[in-house]
């Protein structure tokens, strides 16, 4: 399957996400409770003149886990360093990078799920203690030692917290999970892209982009990026309503956010299976795509949103996905 437009990951194009990313609290759209919450913690460990307990954000891809870790870092005037879960596979790599910290640092671990158990294993007595053991040598002389950290904050992100082990999950004080976004804050999100990247876009046009990028920050900008260049090329310069319904269908997002694949899988159902109930397998064939593909990122979208349903007996398609490609459901009658 080709990268589509509409993927909560990150793909190549989105190098651009750093630039216009907020950088302050009050510039970070949404997730009110979590702000106010961190708000009052960073605020709390200043006073005291303490680092800030070890946070844990969680939710699933382009919400904004890494932003609000450099959020965090910034209104603690603290330095941000990063390491990430996959590519810690030694001890001695968490060991580095722990060793290497200063007094207040924010150490940000990335996908924090993916590192091997005896490197987690480090991260216990560090957060815990700010103590890093060791050990050196080899065989029967080998033997342990501690040495003295800074104290510092934990920031760790994960798109599953149930991957997560608890004893390494119970040494965060502060777990925030991340939810999707509403309409207006998208808006918001689209309308504050626009004046970074000095391509003013009106409210209706904002709107249209933010109820069609899945609830995800990442895809409005994505969508935001894309409909910019046909501003650029085919319309005023500016973005208004029409050249962004006209640059969205070309680029075939429809307005519920769904795209060519998804009406394809839906179209599958209901035309050649009469909606269901169908087995996965069956489906997958049908329109030539891998079954774990389905499974993972062109169903959960398509069930959030209710218009599919799983049975027992294989997926079914809801009344909504029906109304929505304007097809009239088959009498059962005879
Ligand atoms: N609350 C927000 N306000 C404004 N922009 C946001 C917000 N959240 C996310 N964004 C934008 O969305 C983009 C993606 O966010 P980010 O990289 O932080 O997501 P993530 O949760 O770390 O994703 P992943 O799970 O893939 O690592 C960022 O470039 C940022 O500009
Ligand atoms: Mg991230």
């Amino acid at each position: 399957m080709d990268e589509r437009i509409i993927t909560p990951e990150e793909i190549e194009g989105d190098i651009f996400e750093s630039s216009i990313r907020p950088e302050s609290l009050d510039e970070y759209i949404g997730q009110e409770e979590i702000k106010e919450n961190l708000r009052v913690f960073i605020e709390a460990a200043k006073m005291r003149g303490e680092s800030l307990d070890h946070v844990l954000l969680y939710g699933p891809p382009g919400l904004g886990k890494t932003t609000l870790a450099h959020i965090i870092a910034n209104e603690l005037d603290s330095n941000l360093k990063t390491a990430s879960g996959p590519a810690l596979e030694k001890s001695g790599d968490l060991a580095a990078v722990l060793s290497n910290l200063e007094p207040g640092d924010v150490l940000f671990i990335d996908e924090i799920h993916r590192m091997p158990k005896f490197v987690e294993e480090i991260l216990y007595p560090a957060m815990e203690d700010f103590e890093l053991d060791i050990i050196i040598g080899a065989d029967s002389k080998s033997r342990s030692i501690k040495i003295d950290l800074p104290p510092f904050t934990l920031v760790g992100a994960t798109t599953r917290a149930g991957d997560l082990s608890s004893p390494l999950r119970d040494r965060f004080g502060i777990i925030s999970k991340l939810n999707y976004y509403k309409e207006e804050e998208l808006q918001q999100i689209v309308k504050r892209t626009g004046r970074v990247l000095n391509m003013s876009i009106n409210g209706e046009a904002a709107l249209e982009i933010a109820r069609r990028c899945r609830k995800t920050p990442r895809v409005a900008n994505r969508l935001f990026k894309r409909v910019r260049d046909f501003a650029l090329v085919k319309g005023t310069g500016t973005i208004d309503y029409d050249i962004t319904i006209d640059s969205l269908e070309r680029l075939k997002v429809d307005r519920y956010g769904l795209d060519q694949v998804d009406i394809e899988y839906l179209e599958a159902l209901i035309n050649k299976f009469n909606g269901g109930p169908v087995g996965i397998e069956t489906i997958a064939t049908a329109i030539g795509e891998e079954v774990t593909t389905i499974e993972d990122v062109v169903e959960p979208f398509l069930l959030q949103e209710g218009f599919i349903k799983r049975t027992p007996r294989g997926r079914v398609a809801t009344d909504k996905a029906y109304a929505h490609l304007k097809i009239n459901r088959q009498s059962e009658l005879f």
